[in-house]
């Protein structure tokens, strides 16, 4: 069964929780978060139930932790449990969600071109069906003004879409603002918080947003497999998804195949049969960010990034960063000409990044150092000094 760990008693003795730091030096979490030792037993905690429970393990342990994971996020979000609906990724989230409106009374979808590509693609794919899609086309490349939500939103929109941080640059958008903008007019906001949730407090209710969506990939250290949706009760109610499955049936183990009623709550939106082995490293991810506290990792991921941001403006690298490091999360990026050069160069110094189209992107997480930060910076700035930039 999952184990919890107990926070760290310095956030360095952490490490010793997350064996890649025997071999590397690790500063990659806003593509993928470091296994921990609690996730690899708990992924062996469900392999040994499988074994001596056989199909006996679905209506005991399995459902079981399928449901704690669910109040396990919840409450990470200041959601009620049956507030979040858990999918295989964001995209099929996304989907279900997608599913749920009329675009015959109001075809507008409002996001931005600085957004991951998949929600990009879910409105994109859907012009066909009559969604009108308005891309906003930041100025900024680091986020995009509220002003441009405010002028855009009208009583034609369905849905505004906008991520809580930005996976290009890290920098944070006010969401709570963007859902006041969006419901002046009647319309919804989902928010991307995929690199938000977890290095990032939120409270759902408080910013009275209507959707949001993230995974375990990231921030919550649970590894791939599994997504999570909030939606709102009143919002849930109110809607009827039709890319649904048995899991979204009110009834479920009544294998009823003459009629679906929708069941209530946020389950409405989901599929079928969950990745288990998935729910189990989840489960296990989400309690070390548990108990540590989403505060406390807030206040250490500023802490990381304000060292690793001055660090990089010292020897001369020039971090894309916003003015005030409280606007950035755990993610700096440095524009390079050859991104994939510099991360090759970093990898074969045993340091782990990440690039995207013209940059490299950086990002700590509790269990580094900012002496992490000063041994990246100091080997990018030897890299750019070998003509490696
Ligand atoms: C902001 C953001 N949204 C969405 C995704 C991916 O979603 P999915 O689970 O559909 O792969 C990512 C993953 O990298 C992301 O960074």
């Amino acid at each position: 069964m999952a184990q919890t760990v107990r926070p760290p008693r310095a956030w360095e003795a952490g490490r010793e929780e997350f064996p890649v730091f025997t071999r590397a030096l690790y500063y990659n979490t806003c593509s993928l978060g470091a296994l921990s030792r609690t996730v690899a037993d708990a992924v062996r905690a469900f392999l040994t139930l499988w074994d001596e429970l056989g199909a006996a393990a679905w209506y005991g342990p399995w459902l079981g932790e399928i449901e704690a994971l669910r109040t396990g996020f919840a409450r990470l979000i200041g959601a009620h449990g049956d507030e979040i609906a858990i999918f295989p990724s964001v995209t099929a989230a996304l989907t279900a969600v997608a599913s749920a409106y009329d675009y015959r009374t109001r075809p507008k979808v409002v996001l931005s071109d600085r957004e991951f590509p998949t929600t990009v693609y879910q409105w994109l794919a859907k012009v066909r069906s009559g969604v009108e899609l308005v891309t906003l086309r930041s100025p900024d490349p680091l986020t995009v003004p509220l002003e441009l939500y405010e002028r855009a939103v009208d009583g034609r929109t369905q849905l505004v879409v906008a991520s809580h941080v930005y996976f290009t640059s890290g920098a944070i958008q006010d969401v709570a603002a963007l859902a006041r903008a969006a419901h002046r007019h009647g319309a919804h906001l989902l928010v991307d918080a995929y690199q938000a949730t977890g290095q990032l407090p939120t409270d759902v209710h408080e910013a009275g947003v209507d959707f949001l969506i993230a995974g375990g990939l990231k921030w919550l250290l649970g590894g791939p497999g599994i997504a999570y949706l909030y939606v709102r009760r009143d919002v849930a109610a109110a809607l009827r998804p039709t890319d649904i499955g048995w899991f979204a049936h009110r009834n479920q183990f009544a294998f009823d195949v003459a009629r679906f009623e929708h069941a209530h709550g946020a389950r409405r939106f989901e599929g079928g049969t969950p990745a288990v082995a998935a729910v189990y490293a989840g489960r296990a991810g989400l309690d070390i960010v548990e108990e540590i506290g989403v505060r406390r990792l807030r206040e250490r991921q500023v802490e990381l990034v304000s060292r690793l941001v001055a660090e990089a403006h010292a020897r001369g690298l020039q971090p894309r960063v916003p003015a005030q490091v409280t606007d950035l999360a755990g993610i700096v990026t440095i524009p390079r000409e050859d991104p994939a050069a510099v991360v090759g160069g970093l990898r074969e110094r045993n340091i782990i990044i990440d690039q995207r189209p013209g940059l490299i992107r950086l990002s700590p997480y509790f269990y580094n150092t900012p002496e992490d930060g000063e041994r990246v910076i100091a080997e990018l700035a030897e890299l750019e000094r070998r003509g490696i930039r």
